[in-house]
């Protein structure tokens, strides 16, 4: 088994404490510490999980010794705090994405910043993109190593969210992360912004990137949440773009927010020899011979038997321990722990995730201008 690091979590709000158990009991952990700026949300985290070492704020943590980091606050603090981790000698996991902010410019110059940053200073960052270890791309994936798709053709990525999702209304996690900062120019936001999850686990799978889009923008009449008023001045609710990859297939990817859908996430892949789909009736691979049903179950990659032992001994004999989103989170925590644990760089560095989030921005970009052709920015493969 590979050395035993010390890892603190920043951020311990809704999302944050899904994370807890897996980063705290992971055997490659030897010392865990939480952090949160809300005193009294710290002290209930680090009761229920009974961790004893706690900070006050990523300030304080990042004097410590703690070699990692795993930042899990608000979406416009990821970017500035994941540097400052790193100026600090800290490893970092960020959540998706690696910033939100109104100006696509300021998040195309914070991403420059980000891979600069992890240039300069050797530390490690990994972006906690989840659609790269749902069942689906990890099958997929597989499927491309054994050269089953033959040549990409077509990928097709959806994210639907709609704002009044009755499980995870989007009005109320805006007011719930923004706390008394909240008002309604905060409202709205640009779909196109968050293209992660919809476009991650595709790009997983065929190891390309974008080189340009085009996009178009559908504004729902007498929107009240995406309002040209706000703070984004968007009035696009949902956002429909096509693009070239640097494998020459094409990607048509759906970000919608206002959408009659229980709620996808999840992508399609065509190739000249073999082809996944995904839709109500299940996960099938299909050929020209016809179409094969794959269980969900039969999907997953393993994970090391000394991880498994840990984490269902920590759950309870016959409970699931994978976590939210497809059982990502499990793999996501394996991931970090073991690229920081082995001293090398994780799947989803500053350099894949950059490929994962800018060509979203430049999606929007083109959806102003009526879906003009734009050309994705790439900063390279980064290390191996
Ligand atoms: N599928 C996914 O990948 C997915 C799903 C949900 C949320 N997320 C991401 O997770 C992140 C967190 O979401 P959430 O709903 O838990 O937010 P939240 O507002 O509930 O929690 C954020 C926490 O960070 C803390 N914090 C902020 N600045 C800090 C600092 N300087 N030091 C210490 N603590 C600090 C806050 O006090 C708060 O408790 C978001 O960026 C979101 O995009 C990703």
């Amino acid at each position: 088994m590979a050395r035993k690091i010390s890892l603190g979590i920043v951020g311990v709000g809704a999302f944050g404490q899904g994370f807890v158990q897996l980063f705290r009991d992971h055997p490659c952990v030897r010392r865990i510490a939480l952090c949160d700026l809300d005193s009294a949300r710290l002290a209930s985290v680090a009761g229920r999980f009974k961790i004893a070492e706690t900070y006050a704020s990523l300030d304080d943590i990042c004097k410590t010794d703690i070699e990692a980091l795993a930042i899990i606050t608000q979406p416009w603090l990821h970017a500035p705090q994941a540097i400052a981790a790193m100026r600090a000698g800290k490893h970092v996991y960020s959540a998706v994405p690696i910033i939100s902010l109104p100006d696509g410019d300021q998040m195309l110059d914070w991403c420059d910043k980000l891979i600069r940053t992890c240039t300069q200073t050797g530390m490690h960052y990994m972006m906690g993109e989840t659609s790269q270890y749902r069942p689906e791309a990890m099958y997929c994936r597989r499927r491309a190593a054994a050269a089953a798709f033959g040549h990409f053709v077509l990928a097709e990525g959806e994210y639907f969210h709609d704002v009044d999702d009755p499980g995870c209304n989007l009005r109320d996690v805006a007011k719930a992360r923004l706390g008394k900062h909240w008002d309604i120019s905060k409202s709205g936001g640009v779909p196109m912004h968050y293209p992660t999850h919809s476009l991650g686990g595709l790009l997983s799978v065929m190891k390309a990137h974008a080189v340009s889009v085009s996009a178009i923008g559908y504004a729902m009449p007498n929107d009240d949440w995406f309002r040209p008023d706000a703070e984004a001045g968007n009035v696009f609710g949902d956002e429909t773009a096509l693009f070239r990859l640097s494998n020459n297939a094409a990607v048509r990817l759906c970000e919608y927010r206002r959408i009659g859908h229980y709620g996808r996430e999840a992508f399609q892949l065509l190739g000249t020899e073999g082809s996944f789909t995904d839709g109500p009736g299940g996960c099938h691979w299909v050929t020209r011979h016809g179409a094969q049903a794959v269980p969900r179950d039969e999907m997953r990659d393993p994970l090391p038997a000394e991880v498994v032992e840990a984490w269902q001994h920590s759950a309870g004999e016959g409970k699931d321990f994978y976590g939210g989103h497809g059982g990502s989170h499990a793999f996501l925590v394996h991931e970090f722990v073991d690229a920081v644990a082995n001293g090398r760089s994780p799947a989803i560095n500053a350099w894949v995730a950059a490929r994962y989030f800018v060509p979203g921005i430049m999606a929007h970009k083109s959806a102003l201008r009526d879906g003009e052709l734009l050309k994705v920015p790439d900063w390279g493969d980064g290390p191996a």
